[in-house]
């Protein structure tokens, strides 16, 4: 075959599988047997090898997969990926529904969609080709895994159509259930454990460095939302109806996938379906989202920090199943907090094997008189661990002894204590308990502290029983020669990880602060300390009143840092640490940024801004000693307004004569 004829061939090729992909994926419509599609596949798969000069980035040959991806590379969202606010009872939609109501103009109507259990991905088309697909990731940032998006073959690589020349489809991918339980079939066959469940399957498998692996797992996507500059249309419902013009499969409306509802009835009346349906659906679902229809209406009512406030998600009951209670154990944490930990007799709930359970704290055992033997009610939620709710007392044995706390710590022994007030016991040995000597050093180096590449919970097992390190200071006298000897360390392995820790020493002073893991002091107040005293000198200096005359910082933070810093260890460690170069301060380019211009006023920012995003201008609040505040109350002294902000806050603020000032008055505020 010659040049021209092939590429000829390749593109006649690819137009027809595209057309069969989407009539068989897209449109539950085959138009070709199987057989003859893998035939017309191979075909174009051995074209493309001859021809690689004519293959398509974006052809049919990509579903199957063969793109091997070393890293996944990580970019930035143009668009946040944000979480929705959850509910657990229909009254709070039904409040969710007449808050709206009331903070809209004109008529509202929602869209009701189902809550798919997967993980979230964004998808960028650019002239109607597949470009990216990004995990959700922090919500800022996430992984580019394209290669293994391209694989599930319900998402069009080419788009047909009217399609806008750049947007993002948001969505979720998930696993069928079907798949899942085949994938697990072959494990137990093999002889290995068997998957936890499909949302975790899922995740792991989008994540998998073998796209051809990928496309072998089945998954599968429900896409829920477009995002662009200039969208051809006004509201939620229309666009998702749109993008099945362009080639994308959309949730059946005849199989009340997605319903447009009109007032509150008929919300609830998809919520009471669903309920009952779900668990004849293939694929798992974990609750129904409601959002407002209109764009210009969600633009009204805008978004909290975390989650717009024009959709609500509503979360089915968690399903309550009762099972025997082998035995209580005792897990201490980097804190040397104690957690009582139910061992159950396994037991499957919402379509996962549950082996062990929360009990909380001492109270709680006592509250509901547990005992070990007991028939007990384990819940599933919101949240991953499962907890026992109560004591199944009509079929409890005789003679099973009322459960007596631990008095010693069950790692090294050390008797426990309770702070007065305080729900959890705790073991004080900090310095030498081992998993809290561990737990420390785990925290210091995970992702939003010191982020030190090349390293993970074995390598610091393996360190720490080495007696190579005592705590995260000693992370930094390593040398080649104390880690080669070392299990699975190979040289490259080493250098990975010394280059981890040199390159730590350039992270910023607020996050040297929360990696050093003192109590009650997480990302956002060490943010805060780091902020107010600008250098780790000033902090360790500041007294008591100094402390809590921070804004935010109150008498519990303000003891749990001296003491912190009253111990001698932790002194030295932080003598170490200055000594090895990590950052004590802030750095030159923050401290010029900041000022105390807006220092005593509480601002609320609404609406949309011109030359800053909201989140700039409550950066910008903060950077320059102001306090930015979510809804408006009596100390409240500004409302940065922007376009189209909520009638109900103007109304709020006049009534409590807040200043209003738009962006040009708050501009020349920071000037
Ligand atoms: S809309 C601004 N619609 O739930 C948030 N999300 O807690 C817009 N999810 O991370 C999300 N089904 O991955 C939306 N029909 C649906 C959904 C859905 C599942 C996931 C999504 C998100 C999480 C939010």
């Amino acid at each position: 075959m010659d040049k021209v004829e092939a590429k000829k061939k390749i593109e006649e090729l690819s137009k027809e599988l595209r057309k069969h992909n989407h009539n068989y994926y897209v449109l539950s419509r085959p138009s070709i047997s199987d057989f003859d599609f893998d035939m017309m596949l191979k075909e174009l798969q051995s074209l493309e090898l001859t021809f690689p000069e004519f293959a398509e980035e974006n052809s049919p040959t990509k579903r199957v997969g063969g793109d091997i991806t070393k890293k996944f590379p990580k970019v930035k969202h143009k668009y946040p990926m944000l979480s929705l606010d959850n509910s657990y009872s229909t009254e709070e939609i039904i409040e969710f529904e007449e808050r709206a109501k009331k903070l809209v103009e004109g008529e509202l109507t929602y869209t009701c969609e189902l809550k798919y259990d997967g993980v979230a991905i964004g998808i960028t088309y650019v002239n109607g080709q597949l470009k990216y697909g990004v995990t959700r990731g922090n919500g800022q940032e996430g992984e580019d895994v394209t290669a293994n998006v391209k694989t599930i073959r319900s998402i069009p690589l080419e788009l047909s159509g009217d399609f806008p020349a750049e947007f993002e489809i948001r969505g979720e991918i998930i696993l069928p259930r079907a798949n899942f339980d085949r994938m697990n079939e072959e494990r137990i066959k093999e002889g290995l454990e068997p998957y936890m469940n499909p949302r975790n399957t899922a995740s792991g498998t989008l994540k998998l460095q073998d796209s051809a692996v990928v496309a072998s797992r089945g998954l599968d996507a429900f896409l829920y939302g477009l995002y662009g500059d200039d969208l051809p249309f006004q509201d939620h419902f229309e666009s998702v109806m749109k993008a099945a013009d362009w080639g994308f499969r959309i949730p059946p409306i005849d199989q009340n996938y997605i319903k447009k509802c009109q007032n509150i009835d008929e919300i609830l009346e998809f919520i009471n379906y669903w309920d009952e349906k779900r668990t004849e659906l293939g694929f798992d679902i974990d609750g129904i989202v409601i959002k407002v229809n209109s764009y210009q209406q969600q633009k009204q009512l805008g978004y909290t920090s975390k989650s717009p406030r024009w959709a609500i998600s509503y979360k089915f009951k968690a399903e309550s199943v009762s099972t025997r209670l082998k035995e209580i154990t005792y897990q201490v944490g980097r804190t040397g907090a104690i957690t009582p930990v139910a061992n159950l007799e396994p037991v499957l709930i919402a379509g996962t094997t549950v082996k062990r359970a929360s009990v909380h704290n001492a109270d709680q055992i006592e509250k509901l008189d547990i005992r070990e033997g007991d028939t007990v009610f384990v819940e599933k939620g919101g949240e991953i661990i499962p907890k026992i709710t109560g004591v199944d007392l009509s079929k409890r044995a005789p003679g099973l002894k009322v459960h007596s706390y631990a008095t010693h710590c069950p790692e090294c022994g050390t008797a426990l204590i309770r702070k007065e007030g305080e729900a959890q016991h705790f073991c004080p040995n900090a310095i030498g308990c081992p998993p809290q000597i561990k737990g420390r050093i785990e925290h210091f180096i995970s992702r939003k502290a010191m982020n030190i590449d090349g390293m993970g919970t074995e390598t610091i097992d393996q360190l720490v029983n080495e007696g190579l390190i005592r705590n995260y200071a000693d992370l930094y006298s390593l040398k080649t020669e104390d880690l080669l000897p070392l299990e699975r360390m190979a040289e490259k392995t080493v250098e990975n990880l010394l280059n981890g820790l040199e390159e730590s020493k350039e992270v910023p002073f607020e996050r040297v602060l929360f990696a050093m893991g003192i109590r009650y002091v997480g990302e956002t107040v060490a943010k805060k300390l780091a902020r107010h005293f600008k250098t780790m000198e000033n902090l360790l200096n500041a007294s008591l009143e100094e402390l809590i005359a921070v804004d935010e910082i109150g008498e519990r933070i303000a003891e749990s840092l001296i003491e912190f810093f009253t111990i001698e260890e932790n002194r030295t460690i932080q003598h170490v640490l200055a000594q090895q170069g990590l950052r004590f301060e802030l750095e030159e380019s923050q401290l010029a940024d900041m000022s105390d211009k807006l220092a005593g006023n509480t601002f609320v920012v609404s609406g949309v801004f011109t030359n800053y995003s909201r989140d700039e201008v409550k950066a910008e609040i903060e950077k320059n000693g102001g306090k930015v505040s979510g809804s408006i109350s009596g100390k409240t002294n500004y409302l940065v307004a922007g376009e189209n902000m909520g009638p109900s806050k103007k109304a709020k603020a006049e009534k409590l004569g807040v200043a209003i000032i738009n962006e040009e008055e708050f501009s020349k505020m920071i000037q």
